[in-house]
């Protein structure tokens, strides 16, 4: 069930792979010099908070107990300097790695979208979209998490640890060893609770990630919850997890209510014996006030960055598994035919002038007009479930040719060959005579123009949606279309006009609206080959017949691939192939068909006197 997250989204792994590391840190290159210089920055700004408990130190040792005004005065104009001096570098220090953080983010996110932009159609058919959303935006601010928070602020922590154990060994190393003694239970209190607060953020995040998942789904299908009255079931469902999410929430809050005030007590404790030995030692022996003061400022000053060190042992490691994943992604082998893909842009950018200058004019169609052959093709999705099934037909330059057969018969599939979605295991697509694998996916499909099942339309506005794509396509190209399959006066009706916006999809208009625009937009491209996967929703009547005439246009002279529903819509194309299960039963024209009495007959017969329905059900 989609609810249930993906296992691999919650691994925790090592801290520390060198292998994933030096990966990540391939991205930092770029702002290497900026890195550099955070370090130095963290460095100096650790350096200034060693400085606080020495200045107060030497103010009471030699200020104070001296009366000397003068030597207090300048101590506690260093001190005010040294503040000073730390915020203007903290300062800095934030800027500088959130600026790398973020420069890293989006060389992150470019390099990923890049990468699912040349992935194979298959791909997208084993991986949810939720789970690659999630590569691009929670895995990469982990990184970021990791870089800013993490990275150098680990080198400001050691180096404070080191220099505060130094300082204290210079001033005292018997009140060293006592403040020390501490440190074995501060540790152990430390490592049990980072581990039971792991394991309950754990739990938030993946009960979070159900809550998300189960959400998108049903506010994706609304329309199918309130139609089937799921309402109440769903409801019920997402009690459930929301009460998971709540305890977990609940959990994880419940140990650090614990864990900080415990953390506390230890520091304390430790402050207590320090004032108490301490104090001793300041009374008896010869330990200055200022010594015990510093030591004490030091002890507080210790705490706080081991307590940080484990923290960021933690976001390490989230950071891994995020690496892992991300690698894991960009690693997945590309359709080695869209690599070409950025190489092909190049040229078309070229050929563009000619589609300007007017080379699209009709009568040049015959000579670039496209010859298809499939050749003995076998294809299966999945291992050998065979969709298509030695499929083998050709489609001369200029014909009209339509597939027919029942839902489920491989019409569709067989469009997705051709246009390199899929690879067939067995047998070859030929365009021209030249196998389709050695032909550039982009120069192939230029010369085609799609009308897919289910329109896709993009956000923005209508007449975006009819100019957008590789093949550079001018407004007045795109009205020309429009006019031409009667999408203008549709275009014309809707609230904006040709700058209507198209909400993601276009779940704003109809089945029949998109179907004219995504006709307009194939042809505003003017193909040499137009495929068409006609839609099954049904239409009102009036649009039935703009469709109708729209096809009609559409088809006229171009060599067509047509897959039709509506078998009323194919009775003048050149050849008719019909399709059963993944195999060709019969071809021909509507006549000979007709006449030839068998599979297409019956479908024919059965949608005059029926539904397409009927006929799919008695062809089984
Ligand atoms: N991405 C996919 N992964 C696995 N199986 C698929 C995939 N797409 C389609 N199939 C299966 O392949 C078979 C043929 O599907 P196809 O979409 O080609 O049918 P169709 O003839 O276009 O049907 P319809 O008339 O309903 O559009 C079906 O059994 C379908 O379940
Ligand atoms: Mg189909």
């Amino acid at each position: 069930m989609s609810a249930l997250p993906d296992p691999n989204d919650e691994a925790q792994g090592r801290a520390y792979d060198h292998r994933l590391a030096q990966r990540l840190f391939a991205f930092l290159v770029p702002y290497r010099r900026q890195v550099g210089f955070a370090v130095i920055i963290t460095l100096g700004a650790a350096g200034v908070q060693l400085a606080y408990p020495w200045l107060t130190k030497e103010a009471i040792d030699l200020g104070i107990r001296h009366r000397d005004t003068y030597q207090l005065d300048r101590i506690a104009l260093a001190y005010l300097s040294a503040l000073l001096m730390g915020m203007g570098l903290g300062y800095l220090q934030t800027q500088i790695m959130q600026r790398v953080g973020q420069s890293l983010m989006r060389d992150l996110r470019a390099r990923i979208f890049r990468h699912l932009q040349q992935l194979p159609v298959a791909y997208f058919d084993r991986q949810p979209v939720g789970r690659l959303m999630t590569r691009v935006t929670n895995d990469v601010d982990v990184i970021n998490e990791m870089f800013t928070a993490g990275i150098d602020a680990l080198f400001g922590d050691l180096f404070i640890l080191i220099g505060i154990v130094i300082a204290m060994a210079r001033l005292n190393v018997e009140l060293l060893v006592v403040t020390f003694s501490v440190l074995p239970l501060m540790i152990i209190v430390t490592l049990t609770f980072r581990t039971k607060v792991r394991s309950a953020f754990r739990d938030v995040r993946t009960s979070l990630a159900r809550l998300n998942a189960f959400m998108n789904e049903n506010l994706g299908g609304m329309s199918t919850v309130q139609l089937l009255g799921r309402e109440e079931r769903n409801h019920e469902a997402f009690r459930t997890i929301n009460a998971l999410h709540r305890d977990a929430n609940l959990r994880a809050n419940r140990i650090h209510a614990v864990f900080f005030p415990l953390l506390e007590l230890v520091s304390a404790m430790a402050l207590a014996l320090i004032v108490w030995y301490g104090g001793r030692q300041v009374m008896w022996t010869g330990i200055t006030l200022g010594t015990l003061v510093a030591f004490i400022q030091y002890t507080q000053r210790f705490f706080r960055p081991l307590s940080d060190l484990s923290e960021k042992y933690g976001i390490l490691q989230q950071a891994m598994a995020s690496a892992e994943r991300i690698f894991e992604l960009l690693d997945t082998p590309i359709d080695p035919a869209a690599a070409k893909l950025d190489a092909g842009v190049g040229d078309r950018a070229g050929s563009g002038e000619n589609v300007a200058s007017g080379a699209h004019a009709p009568a040049a169609r015959a000579e670039r007009a496209i010859r298809i052959e499939f050749d003995h093709v076998w294809f299966a999705y999945v291992d050998e479930h065979w969709v298509l099934e030695d499929v083998s037909f050709t489609i001369e330059p200029g014909e009209r040719v339509a597939v027919v057969g029942a839902t489920g018969s491989g019409k569709t599939t067989l469009t997705s060959l051709l246009l390199r979605f899929y690879t067939p295991q067995r047998g070859t697509i030929r365009v021209d005579g030249r196998p389709l694998s050695e032909w550039e996916p982009t120069a192939l499909r230029d010369r085609i123009g799609l009308v897919l099942q289910d329109v896709f339309l993009f956000s923005g506005t209508v007449g975006s949606n009819l100019t957008y794509g590789g093949v550079p396509v001018s407004p007045e190209q795109a009205r020309a279309a429009a006019a031409e399959v009667h999408a203008d006066t549709l275009i014309e009706r809707l609230p904006g006009g040709w700058d209507s916006e198209v909400r993601e999809r276009g779940a704003t208009l109809s089945s029949g609206e998109k179907q004219l625009l995504a006709f307009a937009r194939a042809l505003a491209r003017d193909p040499e080959l137009l495929v068409l996967d006609e839609a099954t929703s049904s239409v009102d009547t009036h649009t039935e017949r703009l469709i109708q005439s729209a096809l009609r246009r559409l088809l006229s002279g171009r060599t067509s691939l047509v897959i039709a529903h509506r078998l009323s819509t194919i009775h003048d194309v050149d050849r008719i192939v019909v399709l059963h299960h993944g195999r060709i039963r019969e071809s021909g024209s509507h006549a000979e068909l007709m006449a030839a009495g068998g599979l297409y007959r019956r479908l024919v017969q059965l949608q005059y006197l029926g539904t397409a329905d009927d006929a799919a059900t008695a062809q089984k």
